[in-house]
């Protein structure tokens, strides 16, 4: 691999025009050659190129931001979500007009990326993510693996985040066999998924017509079959008042927060479980007015953070345990 020979004392002047020209292989590591280093080059440059075996990282230009200018790499974000071969980057308002070389140097950083979108949230009735394309190819259309299944969502038809794997994980092994399990909020069907593959008789419902396309490629995926897992599309104000004696429902419609607890708790069989997902402002004390709602039919046995969602504001779960006797009107 070629590399560009300077003295000790023009080295960082040398990286720095290097960077600035894109052109320093950033997988790769300077030598030292008495009183000379030697630049790895991924690209052509002035000056005394050597020939020399190359010296990869150990761990290949993990941190994407090492590509930009360092002007850039301050306003770029550390994180992002990965679904397959796609990319989903959130930016500020003061790093969103740099986003074409933000986006670029994250699809240059890792081999399986295709596709770097710019997300700007999630919205309208079915919480959709609003999503542009603005490095590679124009696919949304993701194959993501999590806690050993697979899904398959457009995501520019469905919400999905990965951001829940750990949550979906911690329902999936709460679940018991043959368990009736409730997801009346499905989307593509993550959490009625986990929970199918974890032994449990499944009813999966959503809203937005176009879940039912990928809930049910979701079941084929993870070799589900009609016997264990369901989907219907339906509104939760028209399902939930026909069901009742679920083991188990995971109410995950966040910004909904107490709106469909009443007739979720009735189709959950005294003793039940009823897994809430809601949006609380940092230091509110959700489980407070949640047990108020309740009015003696069930109990807040336990409120975690899920992850934060803004400034001030994250998401949370609560198990809530329904009461054993008949439900009082909520
Ligand atoms: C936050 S997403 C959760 C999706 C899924 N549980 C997941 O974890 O990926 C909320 C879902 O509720 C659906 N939804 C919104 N209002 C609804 C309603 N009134 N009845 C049924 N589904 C609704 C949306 O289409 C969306 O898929």
């Amino acid at each position: 691999m070629k590399h560009l020979q300077v003295s000790c004392r023009e080295a960082e002047a040398a990286r720095r025009a290097l960077e600035r020209s894109g052109v320093l292989h950033l997988d790769c590591l300077p030598q030292r050659e008495g009183d000379s280093v030697l630049w790895p080059l991924c690209g052509a440059a002035e000056g005394d190129v050597v020939e020399r075996e190359p010296r990869l990282r150990q761990r290949p230009a993990g941190d994407y931001r090492q590509r930009l200018p360092s002007a850039l790499r301050k306003l770029a974000p550390r994180g992002f979500d990965l679904l397959g071969h796609a990319a989903i980057l959130r930016l500020s308002d003061e790093a969103e007009p740099h986003a074409v070389p933000i986006a670029e140097a994250l699809l240059a950083s890792r081999g399986q990326l295709r596709t770097v979108a710019l997300d700007s949230g999630v919205g309208g009735r079915w919480r959709v993510r609003t999503l542009r394309v603005i490095a590679g190819d124009d696919d949304l259309i993701v194959h993501h693996r999590e806690n050993g299944l697979r899904f398959e969502v457009d995501l520019r038809q469905v919400y999905f985040s990965p951001r829940l794997a750990t949550e979906r994980a911690r329902i999936a092994a709460l679940v018991r066999p043959g368990e009736r399990f409730l997801d009346p909020f499905a989307g593509a069907a993550p959490f009625a998924v986990s929970a199918a593959a974890a032994g449990a008789q499944v009813l999966a419902a959503d809203g937005n017509p176009a879940a039912q396309r990928w809930a049910e490629r979701n079941f084929a995926l993870n070799s589900l079959s009609s016997d264990s897992i369901k989907f219907r599309i339906a509104l939760a104000e028209a399902l939930l008042p026909g069901l009742q004696d679920f083991d188990r429902v995971v109410l995950n419609h966040p910004t909904a927060r107490l709106r469909y607890l009443e007739p979720a708790l009735a189709a959950t069989r005294p003793g039940g479980m009823l897994h809430l997902y809601l949006l609380a402002d940092r230091g509110e004390d959700a489980a407070a007015e949640t047990t108020t709602v309740l009015a003696g039919n069930g109990v807040v046995e336990a409120q975690r953070l899920v992850h934060p969602f803004s400034p001030g504001r994250e998401l949370r779960v609560l198990d809530i345990r329904r009461g054993n006797g008949q439900m009082s009107k909520l």
